[in-house]
């Protein structure tokens, strides 16, 4: 039987790769502008770190994690996502040694077993960024920024940053225990899982999908509504430095993010061209994360992009094709030998160059470079290879034009500058 990938696994073609490079590439030039470092991550991790960090009653500690007991019996999960990691590499490594505000960012695969479908899968990639060692408000602000500016950069349009405060471990208690007598007089709506949540942790029955349960969220009482002055402050400062600098955003009162670490600051950036999973990034403040893991008292906030969900929203008409510059049409052996020599010396200098392998005729060759989109086809003939020339010709305005071979190298530079715009 033929093996298959496994469901909600995917593969990247090389036709897709070109815009995943392009995202990844205009992540580093923003994210380093913004004096972010990439960081890498083991992709496993102790289960422990994403259940303090994370949270026990979470979907996705409960529910949707990769486990596993290795062959000396610790218990190790798939990365579910990659802010706990990063958090936990800081502190392993002391990074606040060398300054205490850590401005990071890392791209990689996150598992999660969801139920696949269009824009959920369960190997999914993020681009995070997070900044560590800093609580002021004007950071939440230039976190967002920068995500809606790098967004931009690629071309996704008609985005909406919707913001919302969730408090701190002083006030959230006053909360919890509203919601819990909320949700205890509609108890007879909530399915068996919220019935579960209502005595655990009421604020998630906010991620449940079941319908009499969103019925039932509609009227619940909003997190804003029971913040301390502290928090408050904090909410007021970050929409004024947002509108300082020109940042369009929505309130939404009802957003509470699927993590149990967030504190304050809680944003997400919708579109409505996604259909039910409408989030292209998830992201806030988490001021308790690091004591939680076992570390010092350190603020941090951040984001993390869906990849597939953002390259889904690319601009349609924009090419990511790399074809080649120039495809050589060798006719006859000598010929043959000195085209493999020339695209060998191409490669060499960068210049993207294909040839025949099979001594087809120059017909089918023709053919070839036709399909492959080449810019230019070189023909090396037996005659004008013994004068020391070839053919150069013009896909697009079927120019041809005889040149020495020995030139072949620069007059292709040439035209790789006029012809090939950078990105
Ligand atoms: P999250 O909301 O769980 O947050 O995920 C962030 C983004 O990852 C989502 O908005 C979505 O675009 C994408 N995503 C999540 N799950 C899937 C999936 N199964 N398939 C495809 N895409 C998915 C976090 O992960 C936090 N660590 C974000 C963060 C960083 N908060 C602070 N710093």
């Amino acid at each position: 039987m033929e093996i298959r990938a496994i469901r909600g696994f995917n593969d990247i073609l090389p036709d897709e790769i070109r815009k995943w490079q392009f995202v990844e590439k205009t992540a580093r030039e923003v994210f380093e502008g913004f004096g972010f470092s990439e960081i890498r991550i083991p992709i496993v991790e102790r289960t422990e770190l994403f259940a303090r960090s994370i949270g026990e009653s979470t979907d996705i500690v409960e529910k949707e994690m990769y486990t596993f007991t290795d062959r000396s019996g610790n218990s190790l999960t798939l990365r579910p996502e990659a802010t706990a990691s990063m958090a936990r590499a800081y502190l392993e490594h002391q990074l606040y040694n060398i300054d205490r505000v850590a401005k990071l960012y890392c791209i990689g695969p996150m598992f999660r077993y969801e139920r696949p479908q269009k824009g959920r899968y369960r190997q999914f990639y993020q681009i995070d960024a997070e900044v560590f060692g800093v609580d002021h408000p004007m950071v939440d602000a230039e976190v967002m920024l920068m995500l809606l500016h790098f967004l931009r950069r690629v071309g996704l349009e008609n985005l909406e940053l919707q913001i919302n405060t969730l408090g701190c471990r002083n006030c959230r208690p006053r909360y919890r225990d509203e919601l819990k007598k909320f949700f205890e007089r509609k108890s007879f709506q909530l399915c068996e899982d919220c019935q579960r949540r209502l005595q655990t942790n009421p604020l998630r029955i906010f991620d449940c999908k079941v319908e009499t349960c969103q019925a039932s969220i509609a009227n619940a009482p909003k997190v804003i509504d029971f913040i301390d002055r502290e928090c408050s402050d904090h909410f007021r400062k970050v929409k004024e430095y947002l509108e300082e600098s020109e940042v369009p955003y929505v309130l939404n009162p009802r957003m509470v993010r699927g993590l149990d670490y967030y504190t304050r600051t809680a944003f997400e950036v919708v579109s409505y061209h996604l259909g039910s999973q409408n989030a292209v990034t998830g992201g806030g403040r988490y001021d308790n994360l690091f004591q939680d893991i076992g570390g010092l008292d350190i603020p941090g906030i951040g984001f993390a992009i869906g990849m597939e969900r953002l390259i889904s929203l690319l601009p349609k008409g924009r090419s990511f094709d790399q074809p080649p510059l120039l495809f050589i049409a060798a006719l006859g052996e000598s010929a043959c030998k000195r085209a493999y020599q020339l695209v060998n010396r191409l490669h060499i200098e960068g210049i993207r160059a294909e040839l025949d392998y099979e001594g087809k005729s120059l017909k089918s060759q023709m053919r070839r470079a036709d399909k492959l989109k080449a810019d230019y086809v070189l023909i090396l003939g037996e005659e004008e290879l013994q004068r020391g020339r070839a053919i150069l010709r013009n896909m697009k305005t079927k120019f041809q034009e005889e040149i020495p071979l020995a030139d072949v190298t620069d007059i292709l530079k040439g035209k790789m500058v006029c012809t090939r715009p950078k990105d």
